[in-house]
């Protein structure tokens, strides 16, 4: 056997094992799973970009595999009915191979339809969007059962940490690249082209859009354009783009200043914050205390900065530190870039946000195999400083500053964090020093 394949077959039992308790939580004696279908566009036969149901993923690395499920009953060997037209249109997906296909009852389709007969009836839990639906086949997604399974998808296996990790080094290929390109002058959409040479991804399989912002458009938190125009001049790059490897993502974010001077100085600032906040994934850590040490430490950079002349609690209390960083600290990512149960515990109760914190996208307490991103930022965004010069904080803003800074756009600094049981391991910042 060898390591990839010992992973898998290890992954595999933890994922049985967890569809069994989750199916007994249920009360159902089956787990089917399907892939998907493909959409096309209104009126045309053109298909939107095929993006499978994360759950299939989980228990195979297949992406590109629409009108394929996978059934599993307790005790046996699950059955992946897989299809593979004949299709001269386009290219049909291989016969499968690699390291997982031994651990499945593989049965080829030729029609989408076929798959019916290769599925179990009776107490099944159907897990899948409703136009997968077949006849007899109906996708129920029964709550009890995914609020198990997305719960416990949180703490990944030393399978899928592997993947997540390969995922940051190709990344950080890309950032690599799209940073000398930056500092060559390079236009935005240049620096994107950068990205996907790089790291071997086209538009299409990148784990969600690429954000490369020059200037200003660092402030826009999901720019999601990409001017073809060099900028007369260059001062700050904001790069928030991922990869993906066997289905499963990262999601980095770095800054650059053009020159040295205060908005450097503050991407140092924010770096030193982040890398702080990074070594306190632990075990037992609640996150909403880390978002909410996330903004505090938020105010003491722009108090030291000269922006903001405030206590940085009065800064926090006072909702002054959002305007500065309106989202929050971070999410679980793993199978999905923003991955499900942040803030659900495993009976799919809601772990309520600290109140004044809307975008929070996780609450639950860290454990070992839990990887979150960490991701401060600090931004210069018009609409919402308007806000604060007519409030009655406005006075403790150094507004000059912050017309200087505007310019710039904003700072965000973005790792990917696996709690375990002691030191926090950041995935990211060790491939980038891999690949210094
Ligand atoms: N790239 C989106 C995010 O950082 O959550
Ligand atoms: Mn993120
Ligand atoms: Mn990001």
């Amino acid at each position: 056997m060898t390591a990839m394949s010992s992973l898998y077959a290890e992954h595999l039992a933890l994922l049985k094992q967890r569809s069994d308790a989750a199916l007994a939580k249920a009360g159902f004696d089956h787990l089917v799973i399907a892939s998907g279908v493909e959409k096309y566009q209104f009126l045309d036969d053109r298909p939107y970009p095929f993006k499978p149901n994360p759950h299939f993923k989980h228990w195979v690395p297949l992406q590109q595999h629409p009108h394929s499920w996978i059934a599993y009953t307790p005790g046996s060997k699950p059955v992946l009915a897989y299809y593979q037209p004949d299709d001269y249109w386009h290219v049909p997906p291989s016969p499968p191979e690699g390291f997982w296909v031994e651990h499945f009852d593989i049965r080829i389709l030729r029609e989408p339809s076929d798959a019916a007969a290769h599925l179990p009836r009776g107490r099944v839990a159907i897990v899948g969007e409703a136009d997968a639906a077949l006849e007899g086949v109906v996708p129920n997604n029964p709550k009890v059962l995914l609020d198990e399974l997305h719960y416990q998808r949180g703490y990944k296996t030393a399978y899928e940490l592997d993947r997540m990790r390969r995922a940051q080094r190709r990344a950080v290929k890309g950032h690599r690249a799209a940073e000398a390109a930056f500092r060559a002058g390079a236009s935005e959409l240049e620096i994107h082209r950068a990205y996907l040479e790089a790291t071997g991804h086209g538009d299409l399989d990148l784990p969600y859009t690429n954000i490369i912002g020059l200037n200003a458009h660092a402030a826009v938190l999901h720019y999601q354009y990409q001017s073809p125009e060099r900028p007369a001049k260059p001062l700050s790059f904001l790069i928030d783009a991922g990869a993906e490897v066997d289905g499963y993502a990262s999601d980095i974010t770095r800054t650059y200043a053009a020159h040295d001077g205060a908005f450097a100085e503050l991407i140092a600032a924010v770096d030193d914050e982040q890398q702080a906040l990074c070594g306190m994934v632990r075990n037992g850590a609640d996150y909403r205390d880390l978002h909410l040490e996330c903004h505090l430490r938020l105010g003491s950079v722009l108090r030291n900065a000269g922006i903001v002349d405030m206590d940085p609690g009065a800064m926090v209390s006072e909702g002054v530190t959002s305007v500065f960083f309106p989202h929050g600290l971070g999410h679980p990512i793993g199978l999905q870039v923003h991955d499900v149960a942040g803030r659900h515990d495993a009976d799919g109760n809601e772990i309520p946000r600290p109140t004044g914190h809307p975008y929070l996208r996780t609450t639950r307490k860290l454990g070992p195999g839990m990887v979150v991103t960490i991701e401060p930022g600090l931004y210069f965004i018009p609409t919402l400083l308007a806000k604060l010069k007519a409030g009655p904080n406005a006075k403790a803003v150094d507004w000059d500053q912050v017309d200087a800074m505007t310019p710039y756009g904003g700072v965000r600094i973005e790792d990917e964090v696996v709690c375990t049981e002691g030191a926090p391991e950041n995935i990211t910042r060790d491939a980038f020093a891999e690949s210094a």
